[in-house]
């Protein structure tokens, strides 16, 4: 086999690694590994499981290289504790779920999608609810798609609040914030800027409940509203800020959640969308590719485009001074005004 086919192989294969690693965090196999290694009869003991069939589990992930193995003991790197054991900071399980529950029946209709350029929920799941609806219905399904997400944009926040100057701006606000990471970093930063977050209804009491936990009940206000819809707070803020979700929806929502945000802004307000773009000749990268077939089994249109595609949108919708703010991490930043 060359390594093309190989590596086609590898591709082809790649779901039995998925569903190992999303096996062992579903059923709290790590768990066990907090103080000390573990022998198979051991650990089968403590999580309830037939001792046969979990060791094929564990024999797996000795070698995807997330155990090691001493004679007959199995041992958690202290490496890999912070994102396999249920009380790590960054926990894995809430991808882990998020995946098995969503996107792997999602995904299994990947070429219907295509073949009907649409979603796929109504066959996975036999509901036809907008993605948001859908995936809101149940408080679980809430917490681990935004506490994964909150993950995944630590990176991007740490960049943005580190370049970006938010003391300049009196009122900023974070619409469709999810966990309410980015104004949180913003808060501990910037202590004059007034935060709020606009968020669907669905989200709000999640959303409520992490901030009050944390301690920033008080200082970021949370507002229930649709940027779809038009319904945004009547409060002016001079920086309104958008992540990830112009890419949830199709290209006629997206202008129109942009002309919505144009309206609500103050004459001098600006305007910021996160987003992980395509290349400018559409060739990868290859993370936002795949994104964007996610988009496209689960969500009501959404789709990944280049950047100038995003410029221009931002143009069509009334934006001045529409530009790029490169910032370490893994999102570009698209800035428009009104002036
Ligand atoms: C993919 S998440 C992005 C979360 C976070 N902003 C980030 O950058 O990682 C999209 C968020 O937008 C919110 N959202 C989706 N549609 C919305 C709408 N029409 N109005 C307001 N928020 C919306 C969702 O509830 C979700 O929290």
């Amino acid at each position: 086999m060359n390594k093309t086919m190989q590596q086609t192989v590898d591709h082809m294969m790649g779901f039995f690694k998925t569903k190992t690693i999303t096996a062992a965090l579903d059923l709290k196999v790590f768990d066990h590994f907090n103080d000390q290694p573990q022998t198979v009869e051991d650990l089968a003991t403590k999580c309830s499981l037939p001792p046969v069939a979990l060791d094929r589990l564990l024999i797996a992930l000795v070698s995807m290289d997330y155990l090691n193995k001493e004679g007959r003991e199995y041992i958690l790197p202290q490496a890999h504790k912070d994102f396999l054991l249920s009380d790590g900071s960054q926990w894995l399980g809430w991808l882990g779920r998020h995946i098995d529950t969503f996107l792997y029946p999602l995904w299994s209709n990947l070429s219907t999608g295509i073949k009907q350029d649409n979603h796929q929920r109504e066959a996975a799941f036999g509901d036809d609810r907008s993605w948001f609806d859908m995936l809101y219905q149940n408080l679980d399904d809430v917490a681990d798609f935004q506490e994964f997400l909150g993950k995944f944009a630590q990176p991007f926040i740490e960049g943005f609040t580190s370049e970006y100057d938010f003391s300049q701006h009196k009122r900023f606000l974070d619409i469709g914030s999810g966990i309410g990471t980015l104004p949180i970093a913003v808060a501990n930063k910037f202590k004059d800027i007034e935060l709020a977050i606009c968020e669907l209804p669905q989200a709000r009491s999640f959303l409520l409940d992490k901030l009050g936990e944390q301690g920033y009940g008080k200082r970021i206000d949370v507002i229930e509203g649709n940027v779809i819809t038009g319904e945004l707070p009547d409060i002016e803020y001079d920086l309104v800020h958008l992540g990830w979700m112009l890419h949830d929806y199709g290209h006629e929502t997206q202008m129109i959640i942009l002309r919505n945000i144009f309206q609500a802004m103050p004459i001098g307000g600006r305007f910021i969308a996160s987003e992980t773009p395509l290349n400018d000749d559409n060739t990868g990268p290859e993370f936002t590719s795949l994104l964007s077939l996610n988009m496209l089994v689960s969500t009501d249109g959404g789709i990944e485009s280049n950047s100038s595609t995003y410029i221009k949108r931002f143009k069509d919708a009334g934006f001045s001074n529409v530009r790029i703010l490169d910032i370490p991490g893994p999102r570009t930043l698209f800035v428009g005004e009104k002036i």
